[in-house]
C-alpha cells in the first residue's frame, strides 16, 4: 500500500503522514528533508540556490546533513523551495523517492509531488491543506516555544512566498493530483485531522 500525502507547508501533512504510517505498520519519507539537505549544502558550499550548476553539484553530498535540526529552519526552507525549482534537482532525488514508495510491503511518503510525480499510482492520496492564516498561527507557535523572535507577519510572508514559488513552477508544481481527496486542517485539532486522514485512507482502499 502506498499513501500519498502533499500540501503546502505547515498545512500538517507531515503529522498526518507520520500518524499514518504508525497507524498501518508503514514506513515513512519526509521528502522536504531531501530538498531541505540539498539547500542547505549549497548553503555550505558558499553556492547560488537559483543557479541549476551550483544546486546539482550539491545534490551529492545532502546525505550528510538529514539528521541535522537546522534543516528544520524556515531560513533552511526557503533554501529548499528555490533548489526545488530545478528539473536536474528534482530528477536527481527521483530515484530514491520511487525506490522507497515501492518497497515490498508499501510506504508513506509525503511533499509536494508525490501523488503527481513520484507515485502516481498510490492507493490512497491526501491533499492537506490550511488557509494561510491557520498555517502562520501554527509555524509561530513552534517558532515562539523554541525561543524565536520572527513576527507573525514576517513568517506569514515567508509562508505566502514559498507557496506562490511552489505553485507556479514549471516542474512539479505543487497541485492537488486527480484523484486526491482535499483534507482542509485549518479547524482541526491534530487528533481531529489524524482521524479525517484514517478515513480518507480506508475509504480510498
Ligand atoms: O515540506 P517541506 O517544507 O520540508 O519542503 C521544503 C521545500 O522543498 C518545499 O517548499 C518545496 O519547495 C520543496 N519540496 C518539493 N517537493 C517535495 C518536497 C519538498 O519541491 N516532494
Amino acid at each position: 500500500m502506498i499513501i500519498a500525502v502533499d500540501g503546502p507547508t505547515a498545512s500538517g501533512k507531515g503529522t498526518i503522514a507520520k500518524a499514518l504510517a504508525a497507524h498501518y505498520g508503514l514506513p515513512h519519507l519526509d521528502t522536504g528533508l531531501l530538498y531541505r539537505a540539498v539547500g542547505r549544502q549549497v548553503a555550505l558550499n558558499g553556492g547560488n540556490p537559483d543557479d541549476a550548476g551550483d544546486a546539482l553539484a550539491a545534490c551529492g553530498f545532502a546525505d550528510a546533513l538529514l539528521d541535522d535540526p537546522i534543516l528544520r529552519d524556515e531560513a533552511t526552507g526557503g533554501l529548499a523551495s528555490r533548489v526545488s525549482i530545478h528539473p536536474a534537482v528534482r530528477k536527481s532525488l527521483f530515484e530514491r523517492q520511487r525506490a522507497f514508495a515501492t518497497q515490498p510491503g508499501g510506504a508513506v511518503l509525503d511533499g509536494r509531488d508525490i501523488a503527481t510525480v513520484i507515485a502516481p499510482d498510490a492507493d490512497a492520496k491526501l491533499f492537506v491543506t490550511a488557509s494561510v492564516d491557520a498555517r502562520a498561527d501554527r509555524r509561530w507557535k513552534e517558532m515562539q516555544a523554541s525561543g524565536g523572535v520572527a513576527s507573525r507577519e514576517s513568517i506569514a510572508a515567508d509562508l505566502a512566498a514559498r507557496d506562490e514559488r511552489d505553485r507556479n513552477r514549471a516542474a512539479a508544481p505543487l497541485e492537488q493530483a486527480p484523484g486526491a481527496v482535499l483534507l482542509d486542517t485549518s479547524n482541526l485539532n491534530r487528533e481531529e485531522a489524524i482521524a479525517a486522514a484514517i478515513l480518507i485512507v480506508e475509504a480510498a482502499l
